[in-house]
C-alpha cells in the first residue's frame, strides 16, 4: 500500500507502536514531556546530523526537536525504524540517549530519533506523514 492510515487512540505517552509501510517498520512512539525537554534541550552544534531528515520538511531543516516531531503534535515522534547505518532495526528505550539503540555496529539516537553515536551518518526517517482526524495519522 502506498499509504496507510493508523488508530494511535491507545498509544499512550511514553508508549510505542510499530508498524509496516512499504515493507518497513515504522515506529510510533507518543513522547512524554521528558522526552521532549530532553531533545528540546540539546544544542544543533552536538548533533553528527545537522538535518532534519524529515519528508515533510525541506531538505535542508535542520534537526531541531520540533522538526522531527509532529508539527502542531510535537509528542508524536514518527520514524521509519531502520538504522541509517547498514540497515538494521534499532531497539526502542534503549542506549545511551534514551531512544534507539542499534545492537548491529552500537549506533546510538535520542528521544528525537537523531544518531548521536555510533557509525550512523543520518537521523532515522520521517516519512511523509499527517494527522487526518485528532488520532488517525496517515502515513506515505
Ligand atoms: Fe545499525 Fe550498523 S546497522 S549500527
Amino acid at each position: 500500500l502506498a499509504s496507510i492510515e493508523v488508530d494511535t487512540s491507545a498509544v499512550e505517552e511514553g508508549q510505542s507502536i510499530t508498524v509496516q509501510w512499504r515493507g518497513k517498520p515504522v515506529f510510533i512512539r507518543n513522547r512524554t514531556v521528558a522526552e521532549i525537554e530532553e531533545a528540546q534541550s540539546v544544542p544543533l552544534s552536538d548533533l553528527p546530523d545537522p538535518l532534519a531528515r524529515n519528508a515533510n520538511l525541506p531538505a535542508d531543516a535542520e534537526a531541531t526537536d520540533a522538526n522531527r516531531g509532529v508539527v502542531g503534535k510535537e509528542n508524536w515522534l514518527v520514524q521509519v525504524g531502520i538504522c541509517t547505518h547498514l540497515g538494521c532495526v534499532p531497539i526502542g528505550d534503549a542506549g545511551e540517549y534514551d531512544g534507539w539503540f542499534c545492537p548491529c555496529h552500537g549506533s546510538h539516537y535520542d528521544t528525537a530519533g537523531r544518531i548521536r553515536k555510533g557509525p550512523a551518518p543520518e537521523n532515522l526517517l520521517i516519512p511523509p506523514l499527517e494527522f487526518v482526524s485528532d488520532t488517525t495519522l496517515r502515513i506515505g
